[in-house]
Formats: C-alpha cells, structure tokens, sequence
C-alpha cells in the first residue's frame, strides 16, 4: 500500500503566514506541520510516500525530508502546478499507486489516533473506498457525512446548515478506481476538484467504508485558531514524542 501527503493549495486562510512559506511547513509546537501525516503513515506501516506540492516549494519540501531514508521512509516528490482541488492534486499520483490502493492524507491534517487498525481493515476490504468521520463542532467548515443507521446517506461540502456534526476528515484510502472517478468530475463552484464528490461517487456504488476517530483530529489550515488549538492539544499528547519514532533527531 502506497501514501499520499497532499501538500499543495494557496494556504490564503493562514495568509500572511503563509506569503512566503508552505502551510505544511508551519510550525506546529515542536515541529513543521507535515511531519506528523508522515508519522501517521509510518505508524501504519507505509513507508513509500509521495508528496504532493505546489510550485515554489517543492525544493523546500525535498531540502526538509529527502530521500525519506533518515526516517525509513521512501519519499517521492510530485508538483501541483495551480491549487485545482484536491481532487487534482492526487490525479497526480496515477502513475505512483500503480494500479494499487493508497492512504492519501491532506498536509494540514494532524491525527492522535494510530491509523494502522483501519489501514488494515482496508487492505481486507476487496474494493472502494474508506474515509474517517470526527465529531466536531464547526461542521459548516468541513464535509459533513449525513449518517442514518450507520449508514452513510450523503456528504455534503461544507453546508450552510450540516445535517450532522460530522466532519469527514482528511485521510482518505482508495483503490485504483479513484483515478477513474476523477477524471470523469467537473469543477466545482470554487473551481476545484472536490474530493467530496469523489467520496460521493464511492457512496452510490456502495464501496464507501468509514471508521470514526476517537482522539483529537486537527485541521491546521482552518484558521489561527484552528492552528493554534492543534498546537496546544500536541503539546499534551503523545504526539509531542514522536521525534524519536521518526528519527528526528
Ligand atoms: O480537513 C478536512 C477537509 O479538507 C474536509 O472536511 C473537506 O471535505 C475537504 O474539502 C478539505 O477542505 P479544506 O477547505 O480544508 O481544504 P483545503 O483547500 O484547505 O486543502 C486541504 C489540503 O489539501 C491542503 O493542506 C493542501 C491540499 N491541497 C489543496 C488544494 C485546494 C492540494 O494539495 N492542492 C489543492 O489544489
């Protein structure tokens, strides 16, 4: 199973932080923002990664992490030439997961739980897609999983009025169809390629799996505050001591 780290977009909500440098190079408590979906994947086993990035800084990102070797890790890089959506950006990864299944997780994401469990449960799952819901309590921000039964009825992108307090975060795991499912997609009304409405394709074939975090989810790209917050909840979790799992130091 390959990864994905998607680590491209304009960063404009964390503007001026991020005018000069890459939003997944923020620091956040102890360390730049993109080494913690780094970790999550090599916790679940998934040493062979691409990063995905826009151009500007990508040679940031290789100077940062290299070959990937120093953390046992295998890195490719991929350049996203304008922010279409994150949708585009993992387009890019086609010739990458090689007709296989990938985890593919947002560069602003940042997750306590270990991955692994349900990285598993995916490798098992013959086909489709699997997606991580949180419970939150801005769900207007986010794509929001109307659930019924345990089932999923619909996602929807960041509605005016949620029909849940879901949030569907951002650690995705496909199969190869997902290549398939986006080049058939038009834009959306941003102008983007939605990954939403990739999930929502996965949904109507009946392939689309979810598991439901229990520890603290961050999206550091929300707002300030939304950065400083995952700032201070790593600080007080195990995620301020991974610096030795990944060779950091
Ligand atoms: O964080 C979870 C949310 O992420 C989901 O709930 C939403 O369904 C999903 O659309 C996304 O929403 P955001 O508006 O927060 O996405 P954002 O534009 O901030 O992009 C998230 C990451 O994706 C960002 O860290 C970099 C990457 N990205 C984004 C775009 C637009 C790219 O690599 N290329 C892109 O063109």
């Amino acid at each position: 199973m390959k990864g994905i780290i998607l680590a491209g977009g304009t960063g404009s909500r964390l503007h001026p932080l991020t005018k000069i440098t890459n939003k997944h190079l923020l620091p956040v408590y102890n360390k730049p923002m993109i080494y913690y979906p780094l970790f999550s994947l090599k916790e679940a086993g998934i040493t062979d990664v691409l990063i995905v990035s826009g151009r500007g800084h990508c040679g940031n990102f290789l100077e940062l992490l290299g070959s990937g070797a120093k953390f046992g890790m295998h890195l490719a890089y991929e350049v996203q030439e304008e922010a279409g959506g994150i949708a585009q950006a993992l387009n890019l990864a086609e010739a990458f997961v090689d007709g296989g299944k990938a985890v593919v997780i947002l560069g602003d994401n940042i997750f306590e739980d270990n991955i692994s469990e349900a990285v598993e449960e995916y490798k098992n799952q013959e086909s489709g897609a699997r997606i991580f819901l949180k419970s939150v309590k801005n769900p207007e921000s986010y794509g929001v999983a109307e659930v019924a039964d345990d089932k999923i009825l619909q996602i929807v992108e960041k509605p005016k009025e949620p029909k849940s307090d879901l949030a569907v975060v951002g650690c995705y795991m496909y199969d190869h169809h997902v290549f398939e499912i986006i080049q058939s997609l038009s834009p959306s009304q941003r102008n983007e390629l939605e990954i939403t409405d990739v999930n929502n394709r996965y949904l109507k074939e009946g392939t689309l799996k979810y598991d439901v975090l229990k520890g603290f989810w961050g999206d550091c790209g929300e707002s300030f505050d939304s950065l400083l917050e995952a700032a201070h909840l790593i600080k007080g979790s195990r995620l301020a001591k991974i610096d030795d799992k990944l060779n950091l130091i």
